[in-house]
């Protein structure tokens, strides 16, 4: 069935398909449709960050930016879904075209530059899906506006952690972003120290106001070396951080470089980043162990994928092209093997 809907959706533009695919999926949730997919039998049940998950695998972000989607996209059978990134102010993003599939590699480049409607929209929707039934897990990813330079960062992030606290299960700070100029410097030496521990304290700060305790998460890119991994680790652990996200997209392009659209700016995900992430993933579990859980996300296709992330030292797993390529089934095909 989503063969033929993929069919039909692969003719459109990317993006344009994309809106159309989530436009149907709220619609058919609205009319019960989603009602039929039965998940709930091939649950099990892990415990992350102190957060009971129904189960391993999750919706990465950038799917659904704005958080209009969530109580249909977790009819899925997701154990947890993960909305944004979301900035303070809403802000359109890069010019369009700025999302081209490439079938050939089952891979996908965006260069989609952080298109949202800001956070209290997004904290609207969020309310929204709880009316309408959504009780699952629910990350909120949090970024900073284009307009905001580098340097004040962290008054962006720490204004999302704010807004976002009393309605995230766990909260995403991603630094990773290839699409939004200058973010990836946050993940090293001394700015990655200054920015963790500013968050560290503004989470301990708001853990007492709101009697409740929200992890945090840290979403990197796939293109560490192993020097610079150490040196993540080292911060992560220094600050307490509560878990990792490995990886978001990668910058090098070179398996795609010959293919339609594989030289357009902008992150590579899908098949192509697969063996990068889960590599980094390992990398990360030698120094980080049990101390600090790792969600892995990148090019996960099939259940053999996600377990290889699971083997890497993965607690959770997240998945975003797959679901492009293979259609919703992938989360069932997954779960009936994973446990
Ligand atoms: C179109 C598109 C938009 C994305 N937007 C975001 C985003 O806003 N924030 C984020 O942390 N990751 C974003 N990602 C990265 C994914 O969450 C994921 O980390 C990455 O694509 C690797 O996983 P995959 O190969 O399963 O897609 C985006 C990916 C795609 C394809």
């Amino acid at each position: 069935m989503y063969k033929l809907f993929r069919r039909f959706l692969f003719l459109l533009p990317a993006e344009a398909s994309h809106d159309l695919a989530l436009f149907s999926l709220s619609m058919a949730n609205k009319i019960g449709l989603l009602n039929l997919i039965k998940t709930k039998n091939i649950n099990t049940p892990a415990t992350v960050m102190g957060i009971e998950f129904p189960n391993k695998v999750g919706l990465a972000a950038g799917l659904d930016k704005n958080g209009k989607h969530i109580h249909a996209l977790s009819k899925f059978g997701f154990g947890f879904v993960e909305i944004g990134t979301v900035t303070p102010l809403a802000q359109p993003g890069n010019p369009k075209p700025r999302l081209f599939r490439i079938p050939k590699a089952r891979a996908i480049i965006n260069r989609m530059g952080f298109n949202n409607h800001g956070i209290d929209n997004l904290i609207q929707n969020v309310n929204l899906a709880k009316d309408a039934g959504f009780d699952g897990v629910l990350g909120i990813n949090i970024g900073k506006n284009l307009d905001t330079s580098v340097d004040d960062a962290v008054n962006d992030y720490l204004i999302g952690l704010r807004q976002a606290y009393f309605y995230a299960d766990y909260i995403t700070v991603n630094i990773s972003s290839p699409n939004t100029p200058g973010l990836r410097s946050l993940q090293y030496g001394e700015e990655l120290d200054s920015l963790l521990s500013m968050i560290k304290a503004e989470q301990m700060s708001l853990s007492l106001e709101f009697k409740k305790y929200v992890p945090i998460a840290i979403k990197v890119a796939p293109d560490l070396s192993d020097d610079e991994v150490k040196g993540v680790a080292e911060s992560l652990l220094a600050n307490n951080m509560d878990a990792l996200i490995a990886t978001n997209t990668t910058l090098d392009k070179k398996v795609v470089e010959d293919l339609t659209h594989g030289d357009e700016p902008g992150g590579l995900s899908g098949e192509p980043v697969r063996d990068m992430s889960t590599r980094v993933i390992a990398e990360f579990h030698k120094y980080l162990k049990d101390q600090i859980p790792i969600i892995g996300v990148g090019g996960i296709a099939s259940a053999a994928d996600a377990k290889a992330k699971l083997d890497a030292g993965a607690a959770l797993v997240q998945v975003y092209s797959g679901l492009i390529y293979e259609g919703p089934g992938l989360v069932k095909q997954i779960l009936k093997v994973i446990n």
